[in-house]
C-alpha cells in the first residue's frame, strides 16, 4: 500500500488548521498511519528541503518550518502520493484552485499551510527522515470494503 508524509506547517498549526486538514485527509478515505507533533530541529528541517538548498528562499524556509510546532504525519492508500498533491494543490495557494487546501486556507507561497512528498521514492525518504522505523502503523481499516473494491 502507498504510502505519503504530510506535515502541517507552523503556519496552519498556528492557525487551528489541523483538525480540518485532518479531516479531509479522513473523509477521503485515506488511512492514518502516524503522527505526530513537534517543533523540528534546523538540521531536520535543512534535509528535509536539502533539494532546495541552491534556492535564494532556502534559509527563510528552513527557518520558518523550525519556527513553531509542525504536525508530522504518514497517511497511507491507493495512489496517495498523487491524489495528496491534488488536494494540497499548487505551491502558490494563489495557483491553487478552490477546495484545495491551499486554494481555500493559503495566500502566500512562503505560508502555504501543508507539505505533501512529492514521489513515492520521496515519500519513503522523508518518512524515514521524520518517524525512522518506529511509530510508523500498518493496520486495516474495517471500512475498507467501503473505499475499495477488492
Ligand atoms: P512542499 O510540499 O512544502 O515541498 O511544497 P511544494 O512541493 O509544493 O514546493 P517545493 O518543494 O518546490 O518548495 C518547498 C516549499 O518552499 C514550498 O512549499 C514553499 O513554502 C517554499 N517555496 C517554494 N517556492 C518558493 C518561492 O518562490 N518563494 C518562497 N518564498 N518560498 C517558496
Ligand atoms: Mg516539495
Amino acid at each position: 500500500m502507498e504510502r505519503t508524509f504530510i506535515a502541517v506547517k507552523p503556519d496552519g498549526v498556528q492557525r487551528g488548521l489541523v483538525g480540518a486538514i485532518i479531516g479531509r485527509f479522513e473523509a477521503k478515505g485515506y488511512k492514518l498511519l502516524a503522527l505526530k507533533a513537534l517543533v523540528p530541529t534546523k538540521e531536520l528541517a535543512s534535509t528535509h528541503y536539502e533539494a532546495l538548498s541552491s534556492k535564494p528562499f532556502y534559509g527563510g524556509l528552513v527557518d520558518f518550518i523550525c519556527s513553531g510546532p509542525v504536525v508530522a504525519m504518514v497517511w497511507g492508500g491507493g495512489d496517495i502520493v498523487k491524489c495528496a498533491r491534488a488536494m494540497i494543490g499548487e505551491t502558490s495557494p494563489s495557483a491553487s484552485a478552490p477546495g484545495s487546501i491551499r486554494g481555500d486556507y493559503g495566500v502566500e507561497v512562503g505560508r502555504n499551510v501543508i507539505h505533501g512528498s512529492d514521489a513515492v521514492a520521496t515519500a519513503e525518504r522523508e518518512i524515514a527522515l521524520w518517524f525512522g522505523d518506529e511509530g510508523v502503523m500498518e493496520w486495516e481499516p474495517t471500512l475498507n470494503q467501503w473505499v475499495y473494491e477488492d
